[in-house]
């Protein structure tokens, strides 16, 4: 059965995701949505699909059978209504706002109509990560250490406090999550963020440049996740290390370093992560099955609780409980 998919967004991540989307089978790209028509045909003549400018003309004139959404995290909210009013499957990307309120709200209809949801929290469907996730069984882990070292991404809403979240709730979200993922949930959150460099190199900085944040797990774990977006483009450093008596699992996309009772090995990153999420979502948009999607909108929604109180607590300098 060929799924009729939608696309909401014109920009880089939209693009990403059609390109595989077109070379799957039995997958067919009908229609972009974007800020306005002529951007979406732009966009979607590529993909010899239709362009609109509203999401609800796009639904009107087909009959979709999922739809993405790869917008800036402050436009969210009412996409989904619309999609969820009409049963519409999504996947989304992440984050899944610049707050909880919106998203707290459109959870409540999706858990309430079943709606099929999915959200681009990709590593979790990494090789690597499903081998992190079988050597850390019947481990207990000691603590955990992430970082999101980067610099600053070019498009203009992701410098606006208001637009993108900041670093934390926009980036660093993806090693909050894994720690989520492989370590159970967050109780406590203590966090200082500081603007030390961009805002003096470039003009609409709001975020925060550089940040560390202390997080407490149900399970007693105690995890530190810093991020900064000050580096000059050529060098960074992602990823999340876990210490115990045994040794050390230290993970970065690229590989799996395990250094425990005595050996060292190394597991490369295969596989295209993105190609699996959307493979995971299709197939339960096709079969009702959802055992493959890894991350749907209520879980995609205790990460971004966990950012936010990170927020929250920077901003009122003190330990924020969740
Ligand atoms: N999972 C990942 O690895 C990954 C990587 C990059 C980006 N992302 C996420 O994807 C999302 C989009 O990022 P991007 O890099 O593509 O940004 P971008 O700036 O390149 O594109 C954003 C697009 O959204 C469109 N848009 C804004 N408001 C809209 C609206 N109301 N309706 C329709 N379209 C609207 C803009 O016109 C633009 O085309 C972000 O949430 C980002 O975090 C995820």
């Amino acid at each position: 059965m060929t799924l009729n998919i939608g696309m909401v967004g014109t920009g880089w991540f939209a693009k990403v995701h059609a390109d595989l989307l077109v070379g799957m089978k039995e997958v067919k790209l009908l229609a972009v949505c974007g800020t306005g028509k002529d951007k979406a045909e732009e966009m979607a003549r590529h993909y010899a699909a239709k362009g609109y400018g509203d999401v609800a003309e796009m639904l009107d004139a087909h009959k979709l059978d999922a739809v993405y959404i790869c917008v800036p995290p402050g436009v969210h909210g009412a996409i989904e209504r619309t999609l969820i009013r009409r049963g519409i499957p999504f996947f989304v990307e992440k984050p899944l706002g610049v707050s909880t309120e919106i998203p707290a709200s459109l959870l409540q209809d999706i858990e309430e109509s079943g709606l099929l949801t999915s959200v681009g929290y990709h590593f979790r469907y990494q090789e690597n990560v499903k081998r992190l996730q079988e050597l850390l069984k019947g481990d207990k882990i000691g603590m955990v250490v992430g970082q999101w070292m980067g610099s600053m991404p070019e498009a203009a809403w992701w410098r606006d406090q208001e637009r993108s979240g900041g670093q934390f709730i926009e980036q660093t979200t993806h090693i909050v999550d894994l720690l989520r993922y492989l370590a159970g949930d967050v109780t406590e959150v203590y966090a200082m963020f500081g603007s030390r460099v961009m805002h003096e190199k470039r003009s609409g900085v709001s975020v925060a440049d550089v940040g560390t944040v202390s997080l407490k797990l149900a399970s007693g774990i105690v995890a530190s996740i810093s991020n900064t977006c000050v580096l000059p483009g050529e060098v960074g450093k992602v990823g999340l290390s876990f210490y115990n008596d045994r040794g050390l699992l230290d993970w970065n996309p690229q590989r799996l370093l395990e250094v425990r009772d005595g050996n060292s090995t190394e597991y490369a990153s295969s596989g295209n992560p993105y190609v699996s999420e959307s493979e995971a979502f299709l197939h339960a948009v096709r079969t009702g099955d959802r055992s493959g999607i890894l991350s749907d909108y209520a879980d995609a929604y205790k990460t971004l609780k966990v950012t936010c109180a990170a927020l929250e607590s920077a901003r009122k300098e003190v330990p924020v409980k969740l």
